[in-house]
């Protein structure tokens, strides 16, 4: 059900209406329906009910400690890619046996803090890593229970920055090398082989890319388990899209369902990190129009927000639907909807009918997903505040930053 609804031609979260909330929190100003992240993890992790699984929030999406508090509370767990992230988790009251550490660049300090906190799995990347963290549990006394990521050289159909499956990017090992790392692993004290990992990607929107993945992880089980290497879990990583405009992904179920059929009467555990399906269209992005530009070819509504607060639209000439918080009757324009930051790259989205006028609330659809967590000060703009409705009820969740933050670390030599 969408938490974002009309009522009374208001744009509500929930029960509360936008425009009660950027009254009360001014924009811009991030807004998540709590019912909707509930629904998307639930309807997540119903299609594996009956199967051995784990459903780890890729922390990346959305790392707010409110989001990863509610997550841990519905049972969790949470896909890592930093000590950073890790810290995050634990302090939102995360099970570290629940974590997963992916990431190419694992340093010493972050294996080091992982072990510590005795997480489930580091999903590994590459032969050094597998050495290095060997060593550095061997320094600790500990052994470090691993997954290899391997590269399954499948096309994920997505945009070229977040593809990650194929064999030119930096993410994983060789399939082709799998067995031979995973037979240097075995041999290794201070390393216990527990799965295979793989990731191919983000805001994939077709089933296929998933299954010929799977069956290529599936296979490299079986080669394994006539190497005597028996693995305990297979983590089939995040990436299952969101319908941002028109797109159909796959439904929850139907990728249960097909994942499971192909894993068939093994007795392995499924991990799943997905990021962005359980955040993605639970969040939106309320700002306000500061001014109407009209110019000999093109109008622009400029808004409060920015590409500091949004990036995906610069980044990735990613498309997010833009509503008016209060609909006008009355002519509308094709409008540029841009921020305030000194890039012509600085919009929200192009070509946007609508009926506007200064100070006018528009809600950018669709943010709940790499939104908050890829904004920066760039242009020295305090990040935007986060506020969670619950029903009739508004929480804040992140405070708006304050100027003053963004240089309080920053230290001026004396001449
Ligand atoms: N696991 C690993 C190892 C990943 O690298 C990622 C995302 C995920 C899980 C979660 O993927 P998801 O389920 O959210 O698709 N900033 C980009 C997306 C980058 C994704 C990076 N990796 C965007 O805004 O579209």
């Amino acid at each position: 059900m969408n938490p974002f609804i009309k009522k009374n031609a208001v744009l509500h979260a929930e029960n509360v209406a936008l425009s009660d909330i950027a009254q009360s929190y001014s924009t811009p100003c991030y807004v998540y329906s709590k019912s909707a992240l509930t629904n998307a993890y639930t309807n997540f992790s119903r299609g594996f009910i009956g199967c051995d699984h784990l459903v780890c929030f890729a922390v990346k999406a959305n790392p707010s400690l409110a989001i990863l508090n509610l997550f841990a509370s519905l049972g969790a767990g949470f896909d890592i890619v930093s000590g950073g992230e890790l810290a995050r988790v634990l302090t939102a009251g995360g099970d570290p046996r629940k974590i997963v550490f992916s990431g190419v660049g694992k340093t010493e300090q972050e294996m080091e803090a992982a072990l510590d906190a005795d997480i489930l799995c580091f999903n590994v990347e590459s032969e050094s890593e597998l050495r290095r963290l060997n060593q550095v549990a061997e320094k600790m006394g500990k052994v470090a229970p691993i997954s290899l990521r391997v590269n399954p050289n499948v096309d994920a159909k997505t945009h070229p920055y977040i593809s990650t499956g194929l064999k030119n990017n930096k993410f994983g090992v060789a399939y082709e090398e799998a067995l031979n790392i995973y037979s240097q692993a075995a041999a290794m004290k201070n390393i216990a082989i527990h799965g295979v990992d793989c990731h191919i990607g983000s805001q994939i929107t077709e089933l296929s890319p998933f299954l010929d993945a799977f069956d290529r992880v599936l296979a490299l089980v079986d080669a394994l388990a006539q190497r005597n290497i028996h693995i305990q879990h297979i983590d089939a990583g995040g990436g299952i899209g969101i319908c941002y405009n028109g797109e159909t992904p796959p439904a929850f179920d139907v990728f249960a369902k097909a994942m499971r059929e192909k894993l068939g009467a093994r007795k392995i555990k499924l991990i799943f990190e997905p990021g962005r399906a359980l955040v993605g269209n639970a969040g939106l992005l309320l700002t306000k129009v500061e001014y109407l530009k009209h110019t000999e070819t093109k109008n622009f509504a400029i808004v409060d927000a920015a590409m500091n607060d949004l990036m995906r639209p610069a980044l990735y000439d990613a498309y997010h639907d833009i509503q008016p918080v209060q609909p006008r009757i009355g002519d509308s324009l094709v409008y540029e909807i841009v921020g305030p930051v000194c890039e012509s790259g600085d919009f929200l989205g192009h070509d946007r009918e609508l009926a506007l006028e200064e100070g006018d609330l528009l809600a950018i659809m669709s943010a709940g997903a790499y939104g908050m967590s890829m904004a920066s000060n760039y242009n020295t703009r305090p990040r935007a505040a986060e506020v969670m409705v619950d029903g009739d009820q508004c929480h804040l969740i992140r405070k708006r930053e304050v100027i003053a933050d963004l240089f309080s670390s920053e230290i001026v030599l004396p001449p």
